[in-house]
């Protein structure tokens, strides 16, 4: 059969914080090779698929060797000889020879970096653009982007708890105008930081470094920054990635810039009071991930009104995702692929959510490299909403730009997702309840 898969060659590359990382060579027998990358989290879920390193002081302990062994050796051996187009196959072939639920003995990155390869041959050898081969003549939609003015938590030396501080600009009426509405923010936020003495470059993924007294500040900050860059009545709204396992231990919330510690119920609180100060469209673990009480709390109040999106919480998990759609935990799943460590295991959260009406956003990670693949997986998948950090450094600029690339082969049938993507009712009802923009006087001392 010419598209067997007749090579197999991992090796070595290097990510965006300087770290070794995994790419992948997948040859067919007609000669086509595909080539997959695994990203790397900072902050990840205690359930998603483990990043085998290889520990020790060399490298500061992310030294590759261990995957990249079992990426040459036991996966090499078992995958070579199998039909390379047959995705689900190969990928149930990875997850055979690794029975842990976190993929502990091949390492996470090992398998996506194969799963990833493997895809992107298959889509060589038909020919097509990775989108177009995803989507097998689907509607395709481009992606409403939620993108990163200011960085923080696990990305910014924990400066602040937040860890994104994200806009989505929810009235875009294309792709492109999207971006430039994100560009203006982007450009009046690090305008804003400058003035007043607070700008300290860029944290892991471009956003600016976060220099705030306190979390309720930053947010404050931005909402000044979108209102500074022109833009009125929630035609670009606030997206926090709360992240909040990071901040907290032994059933409290310990927020670095807080003034104390918080039990579950007054840390949803918090959070609820934000949501009703501030044109807040998303929020992304706005608790812990074992805290389910929490989530449901938060959906229960928020739930037609804003999105609710489980990252750590759900780790592109499809048994997961069910279960958080029988709590009524949330209302839209974040899909990194490497969490999952399949991309047939990315499809199985994807579709469990989707079939749920939730909101579905395509997620690259903190450690990212040039690879692209994850903006063709967000048109070709339809999911509606992509996040790759922030509107700097080439390696999150790679996506955006690919995203834009995608869009003129669409031409004239280039759809874009906009604020339908979201998983809210009638027109983002919350910005009625945010607060009044002109006049906002952040604590910037
Ligand atoms: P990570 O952060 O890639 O460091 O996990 C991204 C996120 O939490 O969404
Ligand atoms: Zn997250």
């Amino acid at each position: 059969m010419r598209t067997t898969i007749a090579r197999i060659d991992g090796y070595q590359i290097w990510d965006s914080r300087g770290r070794p990382t995994i790419e992948v060579e997948v040859e067919l027998a007609d000669g086509t090779v595909g080539r997959g990358i695994a990203p790397a989290g900072a902050s990840r879920g205690r359930r998603e698929a483990i990043d085998l390193r290889d520990g020790g002081t060399t490298l500061g302990g992310f030294g590759v060797t261990r995957a990249l062994a079992n990426v040459n050796g036991v996966i090499a051996r078992t995958l070579i000889g199998h039909d390379g187009t047959d995705q689900a196959a190969i990928d149930a072939l990875l997850t055979g020879l690794d029975d842990t639920p976190t993929r502990a003995t091949l390492g996470g990155n090992a398998t996506i970096a194969v799963s990833m390869a493997v895809l992107s041959a298959s889509a060589l050898r038909a020919g097509v653009p990775l989108w177009k081969h995803l989507s097998a003549g689907r509607p395709v939609r481009l992606p409403l982007p939620e993108i990163q003015i200011f960085g923080g938590g696990a990305h910014a030396g924990g400066r602040t708890d937040l860890q994104d501080l994200m806009v989505m600009p929810v009235e875009a009426q294309s792709f492109d105008e999207a971006l430039a509405m994100v560009a203006e923010v982007y450009r009046a936020a690090g305008e804003l930081m400058r003035r007043t003495g607070r700008q300290f470059g860029v944290a892991d993924e471009g956003g600016w470094w976060p220099h705030f007294d306190t979390n309720e500040d930053a947010i404050q900050v931005l909402a000044q920054a979108i209102e500074a860059a022109g833009f009125k009545n929630g035609e670009v709204m606030i997206s926090l990635d709360i992240a909040a396992s990071e901040f907290y231990a032994n059933g409290r919330y310990a927020p670095r810039l807080g003034v104390k510690e918080f039990q579950s119920e007054e840390w949803t609180d918090v959070v609820l009071g934000w949501v009703s100060r501030y044109p807040i469209i998303s929020i992304e673990d706005p608790v812990a991930e074992d805290d389910d009480e929490g989530m449901r709390r938060i959906t229960a109040a928020l739930n037609g009104r804003i999105q609710i999106v489980g990252d750590d919480y759900l780790t592109t998990n499809a048994r997961r995702v069910l279960r958080a759609v029988q709590l009524e935990a949330c209302n839209a799943v974040l899909l990194k692929p490497n969490q999952s460590g399949t991309i047939t295991d990315t499809v199985a959260a994807m579709d469990a959510a989707r079939a749920a009406k939730w909101g579905l956003i395509v997620s690259a990670r903190s450690g990212e490299t040039e690879d692209t693949m994850i903006s063709h997986l967000a048109v070709g998948w339809n999911a509606g909403q992509l996040k790759v950090g922030s509107f700097a450094r080439s390696e999150r600029m790679a996506k955006w730009n690919e995203c834009v690339r995608i869009g003129r082969a669409l031409g004239a049938d280039a759809e874009f997702a906009g604020k339908a993507a979201l998983p809210i009712r009638g027109s983002h009802a919350v910005a009625a309840g945010a607060v009044e923009l002109s006049g906002f006087e952040p604590k910037l001392t």
